[in-house]
């Protein structure tokens, strides 16, 4: 997809703060510091316009990205960061809980791996709760150019064995960096989006 214009929208908290105009969104999930928003800035074309970091935590609302007036990209906090209280995090897991069961626009959500190490408690759990609720996920593995390319076959499949990938999920290979990944991540946002 072409992307003509992209912008930031709105850091919001909670429900209230959602954009009404029903456009699709596609979220973000993924432990801290995984790559969630350089996946955005890459998708978009843009350097900075979702904040990164090399300190994790730093997402901390639902930050919405309106695209091409055609749908939103949800970026979330990670989860998996231990330095934010047990009650912030609680709270946090209860605004995406709450946000993922019932928000109607929300028609894909991205769950973010990092290619090059086994997948974590943290995602085994999110992962296996989203098939629970019987979400539309698409894995995307990230940080690809980190390992060598003859090791990618090899982390793909501790992925999907660690995490029991269900065969009907798409799983793409990605990376922030070069670019890889990005077209085929697209025409998965756009069938989702129906776009
Ligand atoms: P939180 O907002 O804290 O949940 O983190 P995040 O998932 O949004 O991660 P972010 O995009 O801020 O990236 C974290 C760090 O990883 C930054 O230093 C990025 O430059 C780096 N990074 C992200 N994606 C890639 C990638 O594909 N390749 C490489 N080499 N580095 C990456
Ligand atoms: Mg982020």
């Amino acid at each position: 997809m072409k992307v003509t214009q992209a912008e930031f929208t709105i850091s919001a908290a909670g429900p209230k703060q959602y954009p009404e105009d029903a456009l699709p969104e596609i979220a973000l999930a993924g432990r801290s510091n995984v790559g969630k928003s350089s996946l955005i800035n890459k998708m978009l074309q843009r350097k900075n316009l979702a904040r990164t970091s090399s300190q994790p935590g730093k997402t901390q609302l639902l930050n919405y990205y309106r695209i091409n007036e055609a749908l939103y990209f949800v970026d979330f906090p990670g989860y998996g960061f231990a330095k934010v209280s047990k009650s912030l995090r609680e709270q946090w897991g209860k605004m995406i809980e709450e946000y993922l069961k019932h928000r109607e626009p929300l028609k894909l959500i991205l769950h973010v791996i990092d290619l090059r190490h086994p997948p974590s408690k943290d995602d085994q759990a999110m992962y296996s709760w989203l098939k629970h609720y019987n979400l539309p996920v698409c894995i995307v593995t990230t940080k690809a150019d980190k390992i060598p390319k003859t090791k990618w076959q090899k982390h793909l499949k501790i992925v999907k064995e660690t995490l029991e990938v269900d065969p009907r999920d798409p799983i793409i290979m990605f990376s922030s960096e070069t670019g890889l990944g990005k077209d085929e991540l697209w025409l998965h946002i756009a069938k989702a989006a129906s776009l």
